[in-house]
């Protein structure tokens, strides 16, 4: 594992966007994985203006996000289709069809994952961008005594649903249930570069980069990974 701690949200962001880009230049076919949450607001603004700059096309790029509500039309503003538009995809000149989430709209839930998964079979992702959740949770990979390995349905952790009940008008429009890719999908990709701030976080990376390998801390499954990248600001990297 490469853990780099930056003092400032800007150099955090900056180095998580070269990387992505870095990628994308040296492969303009790359296959990219993206999440969405609070963190990467900042990297995809930086991904945006490196875009404008001229410094990179995305035409060839195909993406797979990680997650997706259940029951959420894609022009809903809390579903993360509607999240990846506005803070990437409408402002890059990545073609519509390139660029794949979860359908959490789907009529069959179990067919969506399978299909989820058979296109990732298809096109192997080079960079896996994630972020964490408080309880230690990838994606929406809840902690539990066992985890699934591909793309499912998910029931939401009361936690979760108050952490995420922040972006909604009340705690009632939440979801509960979510798609999520598995672990062992997460696991397959190239390389994997997670993304933390804040202090609120620290003891949870804490856990998630040096405790034991454990279900229970899903992005603890993260350090059998050959090639995993860790970008931290200071408060979230303070405990290790
Ligand atoms: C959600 C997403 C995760 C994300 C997490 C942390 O639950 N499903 O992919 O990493 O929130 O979000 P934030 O970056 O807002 O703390």
């Amino acid at each position: 594992m490469h853990i780099q701690i930056f003092d400032t949200q800007a150099e955090l962001d900056a180095s998580a966007a070269n990387l992505l880009i870095d990628t994308v230049i040296s492969k303009p076919n790359a296959v990219l994985g993206l999440a969405t949450g609070s963190t990467p607001i900042g990297i995809y603004a930086k991904m945006v203006e490196m875009y404008r700059k001229g410094e990179v096309s995305f035409s060839g790029v195909t993406t797979f996000n990680l997650d997706e509500y259940v029951g959420l039309k894609p022009y809903n503003d809390q579903s993360y289709a509607y999240y990846m538009n506005k803070h990437l995809f409408a402002h890059i000149d990545i073609p519509d069809t390139q660029t794949f989430l979860p359908n959490g709209m789907a009529e069959d839930l179990d067919a969506e994952c399978v299909n989820y998964d058979k296109m990732q079979v298809l096109k192997q992702i080079d960079v896996q961008l994630l972020g964490l959740g408080h309880n230690g949770h990838i994606g929406f990979n809840e902690p539990d005594h066992a985890l699934s390995g591909g793309t499912h349905v998910v029931k939401l952790k009361e936690a979760t649903r108050e952490a995420n009940a922040r972006f909604f008008a009340t705690m009632d429009e939440v979801p509960e249930y979510a798609i999520t890719m598995g672990v062992g999908s997460i696991l397959k990709a190239n390389s994997i570069l997670l993304v933390v701030r804040g202090a609120d976080k620290a003891e949870i990376v804490k856990q998630a980069l040096t405790g034991p390998i454990t279900t229970e801390v899903p992005a603890s499954l993260l350090q059998t990974h050959p090639r995993v990248t860790v970008l931290l600001d200071r408060e979230a990297g303070r405990m290790l």
